[in-house]
């Protein structure tokens, strides 16, 4: 069967790329400048024309900043391109997925969310990504709206698992936000999760999330040098330095604090086995240093000219 796939030079869509070739997918990646998403007349017929029988949504403009700088293109491309996307789902008959947020939550008040949780987003990402939301089951109601969270495990696209871990090598000094929870998801685990979404029947919204004791950066990142000390790449976790949210100086934007997601309906009510958070954490440094060990080995084979880390592709 054929996937259409958008946003597959993402963190996300990358990996989702792989993940589906090794499943058995034709897939059609078209890269940002071959298939606008602002141009919804051109998205659309590239839906229609594209004989995909399942169609997943990676793409976005996932930066807080960049969405407060141009509300109008976050609006855009998070919410009228995946109307559009669904829409003509609707006349091909394809399965949808579209990716969103934990951040269309207001964050307020702590613990776990299900999918029922009220929505307030409180930032301009956060509003544009609701009303994509909307917009999709408005437009399709069978499709299948995945809110994922904290997304790793790609080395290629570092997050601040990845990062962190980089850093410590390094030798340079640590600091992360202690005072804000959700869960770290790995790519791949998203990968397989649509991938399962897209072949049963299932349409709404459903969390998808890794699971357990929601985590603070701090505590992920501590989480994530502990994997090093135990996978052998440092001597000893170096020690992180507790940030406040509010005092970080490049958020120029609010962030929710409490928005770790139930997943109750995708594991037991869908059957889709997702890992806890402290797993994810620890199969994202293993993934890492596997990607490093390689990189290393190839440049020190060929040279390190026109062959960098971001072009070396690992699937697992
Ligand atoms: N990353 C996270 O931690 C996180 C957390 C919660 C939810 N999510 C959601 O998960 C999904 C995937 O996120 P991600 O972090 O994997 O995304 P990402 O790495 O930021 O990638 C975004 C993708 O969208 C494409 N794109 C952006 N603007 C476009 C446009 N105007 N036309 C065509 N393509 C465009 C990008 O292409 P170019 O790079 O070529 O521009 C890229 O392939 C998104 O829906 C995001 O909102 C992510």
């Amino acid at each position: 069967m054929r996937i259409l796939i958008f946003g597959a030079s993402g963190r996300t869509g990358q990996v989702l790329d792989s993940v589906a070739r090794q499943s058995g997918y034709e897939v059609l990646a078209p890269a940002h400048a071959e298939c606008p998403l602002e141009q919804s007349r051109q998205l659309s017929d590239y839906v229609l024309a594209s004989g995909a029988g399942v169609v997943v949504n990676c793409a976005a403009i996932s930066g807080l900043e960049a969405c407060a700088a141009d509300p109008l293109q976050a609006h855009l491309v998070n919410a009228v391109a995946p109307a559009a996307m669904a829409l003509a789902c609707r006349h091909t008959g394809a399965r949808f997925v579209h990716l969103s947020t934990d951040y269309v939550l207001d964050g307020r008040r702590a613990g776990v969310k299900d999918e029922g949780a009220k929505c307030r987003p409180i930032n301009c990402y956060g509003e544009s990504k609701r009303e994509g939301e909307l917009q999709t089951l408005e437009a399709l109601p069978g499709a299948v709206v995945a809110r994922v969270s904290w997304v790793c495990g790609n080395p290629a696209r570092p997050s601040f698992i990845e990062s962190t871990v980089m850093r410590a090598l390094e030798g340079q000094p640590l600091a992360a936000v202690a005072d804000k929870f959700s869960y770290p998801t790995a790519a791949e685990d998203i990968a397989r999760a649509v991938l399962a979404l897209a072949a049963g029947d299932y349409g709404g919204i459903v969390h998808l999330t890794s699971s357990g004791e929601p985590l603070s950066w701090w505590h992920c990142a501590t989480l994530a040098l502990q994997a090093a000390v135990e996978q052998g790449a440092l001597a000893a976790a170096p020690p992180v330095q507790q940030q406040q949210l509010d005092g970080v100086p490049f958020f120029r934007e609010p962030r929710p604090r409490h928005t770790a997601m139930d997943t109750t309906l995708l594991t037991a009510g869908l059957g889709i086995a997702m890992p806890t958070a402290r797993q994810t954490i620890s199969n994202a440094v293993e993934k890492l240093l596997r990607y490093r060990a390689a990189a290393a080995h190839v440049s020190q084979r060929f040279g390190t000219r026109g062959f960098t880390i971001d072009n070396l592709r690992l699937t697992n």
